[in-house]
């Protein structure tokens, strides 16, 4: 059982001089959440933003904002976020030693909690804390950069992690990052995904507002 499609545009990839269009036209298309990516230069090898992004989506749009923090010490950031107006806050379990306890500090701070799995990092990372998810991300890009290739490997691993969540009897998200385009959504799909985000195939589009229509749809063909 899936919860449905959300769509999610991921903010990386749009025209920062003009966010404030950007994010209407992803709402008008019926954008679901809105993706942050929060990267520290560390963790992966770029840098981007922090607390005032989302300060600033949360005075534009009361859509859930979906962080994604590709940090080290993630938990330095789950009251700031919080406070920022953050809906979702995901984190990778390489980046702090006591996921668990971090997990429900997140919830305890009113996000929903994430982990978020890179493709080398094996799904048994999150297999002890089912039951404290409320989000299961499976990267389909090594994170740090936009506009990268899906890895076809993300789909056996997106279909293993359903079982998984199904196995538990846990209702989370199952969310698939990287490379999401009108050519590998369907796949992500098919195999048990529910929240796709997506930056460059919709950023980059003349319209960005048909193609998370164009996304969504593509979701409802067989493969
Ligand atoms: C990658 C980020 C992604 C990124 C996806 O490190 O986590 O959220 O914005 O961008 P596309 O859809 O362009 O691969
Ligand atoms: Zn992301």
């Amino acid at each position: 059982m899936t919860n449905g499609i959300r769509i999610a545009p991921s903010i990386l990839s749009a025209d920062l001089t003009r966010l404030a269009d950007q994010v209407k036209q992803v709402i008008a298309g019926g954008a679901d959440w809105l993706h942050v990516d929060v990267m520290d230069g560390r963790f992966v090898p770029n840098l981007t933003f922090g607390a005032s992004m989302i300060e600033a989506l949360r005075r534009l749009t009361d859509k859930p904002l979906d962080v994604h923090l590709m940090v080290e010490e993630p938990e330095r950031y789950i009251e700031p976020f919080a406070e920022a107006g953050a809906s979702v806050f995901t984190f990778h379990p390489e980046a702090t030693v006591h996921v668990q306890r971090q997990l429900a500090a997140v919830r305890s701070h009113g996000m929903l909690a994430g982990l978020a799995l890179n493709p080398g990092s094996p799904l048994a990372l999150a297999e002890e804390v089912v039951a404290d998810l409320d989000l299961l991300l499976v990267m389909s890009v090594n994170p740090g950069f936009g506009g990268q290739t899906y890895l076809p490997a993300a789909n056996e691993k997106i279909r293993r992690a359903r079982e998984l969540l199904a196995e538990h009897g846990s209702r989370a998200f199952l969310e698939v990052d990287g490379g999401i385009t009108g050519h590998t959504i369907a796949a992500a799909h098919a195999a048990g995904a529910d929240t796709f985000v997506a930056g460059n195939s919709i950023f980059t589009s003349s319209d960005p507002a048909s193609e998370v229509q164009a996304l969504r749809r593509r979701c409802l063909v067989t493969v």
